[in-house]
């Protein structure tokens, strides 16, 4: 979502700024701006659009002390004046701003009838105002008070006319990561932006508030009280990822899956006694044998991958499974038995809805373990334990190979639950034999990439699809569909085949075609039935199977063969086929296709 990028010291912060903000520039992005200490105050430049055009405004400035924004809007139109920083109404502060002020409202109301004047739409000038009014003379402690009237969520970075040597930062409920270089201070929204400066890194918790100085960081609680804080050490350096040789980050990515499957299956699998160990989930085997029921809570692809999970862990660990979207059930007065096992997937581990979903179960005495590919990621520090994906940074906004990651490691706890309960060790030997095939069988589906994308050139100018499955393939077919909405905007429904009858086929005809997702031996039969309603209806149907050809050969419009796998594994394979029918469309649509309009790689926001 919005990006916050902060420097203090004896460099030029302002190339620093840009630079740490296009490293942002994937998670959020309809204008920018950058406020920094000059001689006579401070100065802000905001535009709007992509970094670049930021970027060459603010040419020949220069500042040691800059704070700086990527702005993802959500209170106020995408304009210059709703870009962030925000000052008060004499200009003494500056302010950026991540996540919502609730009451800002009620706050700005208030600061009206002291005869404080506003010039934007946004909460966040709220935030500028306020610690401007609070101030006599004491930064750190005029921001300090304001925060205590604040609801809602944030990450902020001020700046003050009269404390030209420091930055104070503030968060609740969103990332801000201090980054301790020699003799400079870093700041980021994102941890994996500070990387190339320095590995150093100091975590903000909830209510926390920085003092920040180029040689030193001073940190306080929520009480003001000053606290020691621990500093983390950084594994990534997301700078050094590029798109190589492909047009898209999504497209590499998309190809880098064959790889990311064998490393999210590296060193877990346990060839011996065909089990699965993961050194990173901090229970014992008695331990995993108390687990009753699993309760899966994200958002989004991330929530696909749990709704797979479901299948598996009632299917073959025969555990009941129920899996929640964030957003709904964080409003839920959960029901969190002894025996729950809370299983929390996000990509990003910044996700503002599964965070706060993760805090309500622990505060119901849950034991969360996480699924996460952001070491240091909230969600990776506020989880018991936490399995990592280990798909390297994902840029394109539409998650592929972190799915992929997703659905391995998944599989690989439900081996694991398995094994522990019922499953014999030749079961447990064949299933293992089946997931080691994936990085060939995927590398094989990605070798039809051309004839894929000769059938996606055929229907790229229709608007609107459905994905149909059955069983595994019903959560595969919601993100089949997820994909083409999100790159290619372009309308699909994702549905389980047998339920079409029940009203959607009402929007069969020769305009609606289907992609029909024939992964599924249980119930590959019945799909076909299904499939012959949509035929008498003139819709037209793309098939994806492995099964041969056989009966589909006559139904289908299109096909498209895949390696054989497990049904249980089948969502893997299925996947990268519908994320190649995906791109292609996109790319014959003209679609932006890394950085989808209206999208942001992780929504810190409710
Ligand atoms: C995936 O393509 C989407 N961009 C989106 O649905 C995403 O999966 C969702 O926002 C959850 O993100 P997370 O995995 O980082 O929590």
């Amino acid at each position: 979502m919005c990006g916050i990028y902060g420097y203090i010291g004896p460099r030029n912060g302002v190339k620093i700024a840009i630079d740490g903000l296009k490293r942002l520039e994937y998670r959020g992005y309809d204008s920018a701006g950058i406020g920094c200490i000059v001689d006579n105050g401070i100065d802000c430049v905001k535009e709007v659009g992509k970094i670049g055009v930021l970027e060459a405004v603010v040419d020949g400035l220069t500042s040691h002390a800059v704070i700086a924004h990527t702005r993802w809007a959500t209170h106020g139109k995408v304009t210059r004046e709703n870009a962030h920083p925000h000052l008060d109404e004499t200009g003494a502060v500056a302010v950026v701003h991540n996540g919502i002020i609730e009451n800002y409202t009620e706050l700005r109301n208030k600061l009206k009838e002291e005869g404080v004047h506003f010039h934007t739409e946004t909460d966040t000038e709220v935030i500028a105002q306020l610690i401007a009014r609070i101030y006599e003379g004491n930064f750190l402690r005029a921001v300090q008070q304001a925060v205590l009237l604040l609801h809602g969520s944030y990450a902020i970075a001020v700046l003050h006319k009269n404390h030209p040597d420091q930055i104070v930062t503030a968060a609740a409920g969103c990332p801000l990561v201090i980054g301790v270089g020699a003799h400079e201070t870093f700041l980021s929204s994102d941890p994996n932006a500070l990387a190339h400066h320095t590995r150093e890194v100091i975590y903000l918790e909830d209510g926390e508030v920085a003092l920040i100085k180029a040689d030193e960081t001073q940190v306080f609680d929520a009480t003001q009280a000053q606290i020691s804080k621990k500093t983390d050490a950084l594994l990534h350096d997301i700078g050094t990822v590029s798109k190589g040789d492909f047009q898209h980050f999504t497209l590499k990515e998309i190809f880098e899956q064959a790889q990311t499957v064998k490393n999210a299956l590296f060193s877990r699998a346990s060839e011996e006694y065909g089990t699965v160990a993961f050194e990173e989930l901090h229970l014992t085997a008695n331990e995993l044998l108390t687990i009753k029921r699993v309760l899966i809570i994200a958002c989004g692809t991330s929530w696909h991958a749990g709704y797979v999970a479901k299948y598996l862990l009632e299917d073959v660990a025969r555990i009941p499974t129920d899996v929640e979207i964030s957003s709904e059930f964080r409003y839920k007065n959960p029901i969190v038995e002894g025996g729950t096992l809370v299983i929390a997937i996000s990509q990003s581990g910044e996700t503002a809805d599964t965070i706060a979903a993760v805090r309500e179960v622990k505060a119901k005495g849950a034991y969360v373990v996480a699924l996460c590919n952001v070491q240091g990621s909230t969600l990776a520090r506020e989880a018991a334990s936490c399995l990592f994906l280990r798909a390297g940074p994902e840029i394109g906004v539409c998650s592929t190979k972190a799915f992929t990651s997703q659905l391995v490691v998944l599989t690989l706890f439900t081996l694991l639950m398995a094994r522990l309960r019922h499953m014999s060790k030749n079961e447990g030997h064949s299933f293992l034999h089946a997931m080691h095939e994936l990085p060939d069988q995927i590398d094989e589906i990605l070798g039809h990439a051309d004839a894929i994308h000769t059938i996606a050139k055929k229907y790229s100018q229709y608007n609107d699809f459905f994905f149909l499955g059955r069983r595994y393939m019903y959560p595969t077919s919601l993100e089949g569909a997820l994909k083409l909405k999100e790159i290619a905007y372009v309308n699909a429904n994702g549905y389980p085949a047998g339920e079409l009858k029940h009203g959607p086929i009402a929007l069969i005809n020769e305009t609606c075609p289907t992609i029909a997702l024939a992964g599924d031996k249980v119930t590959y039969d019945k799909l076909l039935s299904n499939l012959m309603e949509v035929k008498a209806r003139h819709g037209k149907i793309i098939a994806i199977t492995d099964a041969g050809h056989g009966a589909l050969k006559d139904i289908a419009d299109d096909i498209i063969v895949i390696p054989k796998t497990l049904d249980e594994l089948a969502p893997i394979t299925y996947s990268v086929a519908c994320q190649l029918f995906a791109y292609f469309v996109a790319l014959e649509r003209g679609a932006e296709i890394d950085k989808p309009r209206n999208l942001a790689k992780s929504v810190t926001v409710e």
